[in-house]
């Protein structure tokens, strides 16, 4: 069996800025893998390595087998991207954005079909977005933006799922929604490369974690990649607790 994702010695630079500096990593089918780092570490990047959307210095990415963009075409990967990279005013409605996962099912016309419309609705029940399947994508809240484009994902019915940071700037109910979304889409055998600041989040959600500096510092068990010294490796040293205020 092939690995799910599988990158190997990947560097990627932005002009002078070092990204990605010989990532190798690889994830098997059906886990779930956290990728974790600071601001800056090349965690969008590497996402973006993946998909085959960003050119690589040096290396080499499989998605199940196929270079990325190959399983891009094929809809064997879906992507979440992060907020800051999707542009809201675009006016698509949510139904349209969950569609969109469906072109690679479709002909060259893209022309809808009866189980292209079926797999739409049946993504926005899952991810409770039916009543709002017509209002345009930047008129929701953060929770559910994030939700329609794991619709997406669901509509896309990918293998491999790349999410990045689907919890920024969710409140907690739609964090606790899409935990649970994740969680099925796992029973279902899928694979998950998940990028998220809450490290609380990570225990729960993954199988393994991964810790992005430019480079892999770690990658295993959650538990050993969250160990403090881990991350102060990455995160530098945790803030000291405040000496008491003396009182006479
Ligand atoms: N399009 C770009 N042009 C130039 N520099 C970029 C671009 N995208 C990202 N970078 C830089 O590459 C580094 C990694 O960024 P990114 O992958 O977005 O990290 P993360 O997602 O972990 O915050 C950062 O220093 C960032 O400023
Ligand atoms: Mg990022």
């Amino acid at each position: 069996m092939s690995a799910a994702i599988e990158v190997t010695d990947a560097t990627v630079r932005y002009g002078d800025v070092l990204a990605l500096d010989g990532v190798t990593l690889t994830v098997a089918q059906g886990r779930v893998c956290g990728l974790l780092g600071t601001n800056g570490s090349g965690k969008s990047t590497l996402f973006k390595t993946v998909l085959g959307l960003v050119p690589t210095d040096r290396g080499r990415v499989r998605v199940l087998g196929r270079t990325g963009p190959v399983a891009r075409r094929r809809g064997l990967v879906g992507y979440v991207p992060q907020s800051e990279q999707v542009d809201w005013a675009f006016p698509v409605r949510v139904r349209d954005v969950v569609m969109m996962g469906r072109y690679g099912h479709m002909g060259r016309r893209r022309k809808a079909r009866t189980a292209d419309r079926e797999a739409v609705a049946h993504a926005l029940e899952r991810t409770h977005l039916s009543e709002l399947a017509d209002r345009q994508i930047g008129a929701l809240s953060g929770g559910q933006r994030k939700r329609a484009f794991v619709a997406r994902a669901i509509a896309q019915d990918a293998a491999v799922l790349l999410l990045d940071e689907p919890f920024a700037g969710v409140d907690k109910r739609s964090e606790a929604h899409i935990t649970e979304l994740l969680l099925r889409l796992r029973q279902e055998g899928r694979t998950l490369l998940v990028s998220t600041h809450d490290l609380a989040q990570v225990p729960a959600l993954c199988d393994e974690a991964v810790l992005l500096q430019q480079r892999v510092l770690a990658h295993g068990p959650p538990e050993e990649v969250l160990r403090p010294e881990t991350l102060m490796a990455a995160f530098g040293a945790p803030a000291q607790e405040e000496e008491p205020a003396w009182t006479p």
